[in-house]
């Protein structure tokens, strides 16, 4: 071997040395704890990607500027993933809240572990940081908005706490939960990178899946764009120049009808819970079944509207299949119960007396409701890798 054959031989050792280097990403080195712990079963990048909430400007201001941290929201995204977190090992939080549907579950009622069901239909996830004091967005105090169809959970401390250990959601206990995150290979590496160490406490797991949920930003819609055009403080009256004739027909029967409980389509709702003449008699008593109080019977949250072309069936039953049924509803079908929300009322003038409203809409305009609502839909959160499933 002649001296340069020798030197281009080291060369080319050296060269391939180095690119293994670099490539180290795609095989496993036994001695780098990313590589061997992390990425043999995890498909996440060891420099996790920005968590950060784009606001739009007509939202921004609402809250103060505190962010998703992107090592915190990435552990939260593993744990939200994972279906080694329950009693059979067959179900995580994503089983019940799929990415592709909102964050919400296609059926009525979701299947738990042990083929157990729930009793109510799966909630949306796009946006719920508007509805929670979340990651210190404490902005609204002690009264931060409520979780769950009835209003029992006040963090997602509590409503995790109870997914976890609900015996129709994951069946565990929490000292269980912590034992199987400790026993993980994987989660060593990703608390040390989110927390600074090992350590797996309860608070931490709840404030890493409060920094992934809290970064499901449902604001990438045809409505978004349209407001976006009107600065800080869009005019929500008047007709948008990216909607269809149908899709602003849609917008002022919402204003007109829907608006007071759901939320001007620009910030939250100014009504939180209500009870919409559902049912008589109660099957499930909703906010009145935790309180006793039977004036808070057939009282439910108000679910926000970001998504709903994505999230079906819907209310906390999923007793409606498509949104035609929801507006038919509003319609023509709102029960007359004790306790049935004033805005859902109209006064009769002949018998004196008031009774569930009806909208009397037209065909097309019962379409023009639905199309509005259809433009809420976020185009984003749906196929946003740093959402999705990460398990290989
Ligand atoms: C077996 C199905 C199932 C599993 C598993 C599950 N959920 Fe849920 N989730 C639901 C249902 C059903 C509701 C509504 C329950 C109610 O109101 O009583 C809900 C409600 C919620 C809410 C409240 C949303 C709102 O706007 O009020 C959040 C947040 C949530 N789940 C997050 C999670 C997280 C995080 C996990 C995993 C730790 C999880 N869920 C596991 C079915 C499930
Ligand atoms: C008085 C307050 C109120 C008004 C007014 C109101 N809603 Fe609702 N809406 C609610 C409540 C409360 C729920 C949840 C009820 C339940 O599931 O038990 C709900 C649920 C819904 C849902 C299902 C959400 C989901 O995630 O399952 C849709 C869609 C909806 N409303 C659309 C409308 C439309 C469209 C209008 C106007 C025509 C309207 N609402 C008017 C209070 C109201």
């Amino acid at each position: 071997m002649s001296r340069f054959t020798l030197l281009f031989a080291c060369l080319l050792a050296f060269l391939l040395a180095c690119r293994k280097e670099n490539n180290v990403v795609t095989t496993i080195d036994p001695g780098d704890e990313f590589s061997n712990k992390v990425e043999r079963y995890l498909n996440v990048p060891r420099i996790p990607p920005s968590y950060k909430v784009q606001l739009p400007t007509y939202v921004k201001g609402l809250f103060p500027a505190a962010q998703p941290n992107a090592a915190l929201a990435q552990l939260g995204r593993v744990l939200f993933y994972d279906k080694k977190l329950s009693k059979d090992g067959a179900v995580s939080c994503a089983s019940c809240h799929e990415q592709a549907h909102g964050f919400a579950d296609p059926v009525a009622l979701s299947t738990g572990v042990s083929g157990l069901m729930t009793t109510r239909n799966s909630m949306a996830l796009g946006n719920i940081q508007w509805f929670a004091g979340m990651l210190g967005l404490d902005s609204l105090g002690n009264a931060a908005l409520p979780l769950f169809w009835d209003s029992r959970a006040f963090s997602v401390a509590d409503q995790s706490r109870a997914a976890f250990t609900n015996s129709h959601e994951m069946g565990l206990t929490m000292p269980e939960v912590l034992a199987i995150v400790q026993t993980q290979p994987y989660y060593s590496w990703l608390f040390a990178q989110a927390t600074g160490d090992t350590v797996v406490t309860e608070d931490r797991i709840f404030t890493a899946l409060t920094h992934f949920m809290g970064a499901m930003s449902a604001n990438h819609s045809k409505l978004d764009a349209a407001l976006a055009l009107g600065g800080a403080q869009p005019d929500i009256n008047i007709d948008f120049q990216n909607f269809t004739a149908a899709e602003n027909i849609g917008k002022q029967l919402y204003l007109a009808n829907c608006v007071s409980c759901h939320g001007s389509v620009n910030s939250i709702q100014k009504i939180f819970e209500a009870n919409n003449g559902l049912e008589k008699p109660y099957i499930d008593k909703g906010k009145g079944a935790i309180s006793g109080k039977f004036y808070e019977n057939g009282i439910f949250k108000v679910p926000g509207l970001r998504n709903i072309e994505l999230t079906a069936p819907y209310m906390h039953d999923g007793r409606f299949k498509t949104l035609e049924a929801v507006v038919e509803h509003y319609n023509s079908g709102v029960i007359e119960v004790f306790g049935l929300h004033g805005d859902l009322l109209s006064y009769d003038p002949i018998t004196l007396s008031y009774d569930p409203k009806r909208l009397n809409l037209t065909e097309t305009e019962k379409q023009a409701l639905v199309a509005f609502l259809k433009t809420m839909t976020d185009t984003q959160l749906g196929t946003d890798a740093r959402f999705s499933d990460p398990f290989r």
